[in-house]
């Protein structure tokens, strides 16, 4: 790959954003960094180490302490050495983390972090805040949403998946909560960039986003033949 990409997705809980990022980062052949997981792994610590969720002095310390690695494949993530990966999915880790997300000096070491991964190789990020805050000047800016209902039925899915029982009314009221949460803080809400491309997944096929992102890769970057076959 001759130029570094850098692609950036953000958008609400259940819009499809890792199935996307994941997919995309593969076929580009770049590097998948899920900022999510970053922030709840630090949520998971917290809670273990019963620190509230609103204690910015702590947290910001327990932040820069936090050694947070990706494995290789990108699919699992490390916290001090251990995988937690399957811990971070549960509903209270997932609601935790929107509260320390919502802590400017929280964010500021994640996102010191998130720019040195980005040093090396082309990446594919998703979050809340990649194309406003981490990346502004990311190559590629996708805002993926999709309805709440929608939403909701996909995080039931993943969950059901991943053998974490779950109550479909409280699912869908978390998300609600979380969503109002991530867009209504002071420090770096969830917005859709000015440049980024608003795509509802609704009612398309992982597939068929990840075809329109292509294009959208495509027809921005001026080498697109050589970086997606
Ligand atoms: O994408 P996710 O559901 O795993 O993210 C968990 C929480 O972390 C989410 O409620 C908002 C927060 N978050 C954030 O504030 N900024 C990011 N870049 C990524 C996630």
């Amino acid at each position: 790959m001759s130029k570094r990409l850098i692609i950036a997705i953000d958008g609400p809980a259940g819009a499809g954003k890792s199935t996307i990022a994941r997919r995309l980062a593969d076929r580009v052949g770049a590097v998948y960094i899920d900022t999510g997981a970053m922030y709840r792994a630090i949520a998971l610590w917290a809670i273990r180490s019963a620190i509230p969720t609103d204690d910015s002095h702590r947290l910001e310390v327990l932040a820069q302490n936090a050694h947070i690695q990706f494995s290789k494949g990108h699919d699992r993530i490390l916290l001090n050495g251990e995988d937690v990966s399957d811990f971070i999915r549960s509903p209270e880790v997932a609601g935790a983390a929107s509260e320390v997300a919502a802590l400017p000096a929280v964010r500021r070491v994640m996102v010191t972090l998130q720019r040195e991964m980005a040093q090396r190789s082309s990446i594919v990020m998703e979050g809340r805040d990649i194309g406003s805050v981490v990346f502004p000047n990311a190559d590629i800016k996708i805002y993926l949403d999709a309805s709440a209902e929608i939403r909701a039925r996909r995080r039931a899915d993943d969950l059901t998946h991943q053998n974490v029982p779950f109550d479909l009314t409280s699912l869908t009221r978390q998300i609600e909560e979380r969503d109002f949460r991530d867009r209504n803080r002071a420090a770096s809400p969830l917005i859709q960039a000015l440049d980024a491309t608003y795509l509802d997944s609704s009612n398309l096929s992982a597939e068929e986003v990840e075809n329109e992102i292509l294009k959208i890769i495509r027809a921005k970057t001026s080498n697109g033949k050589e970086l997606v076959h």
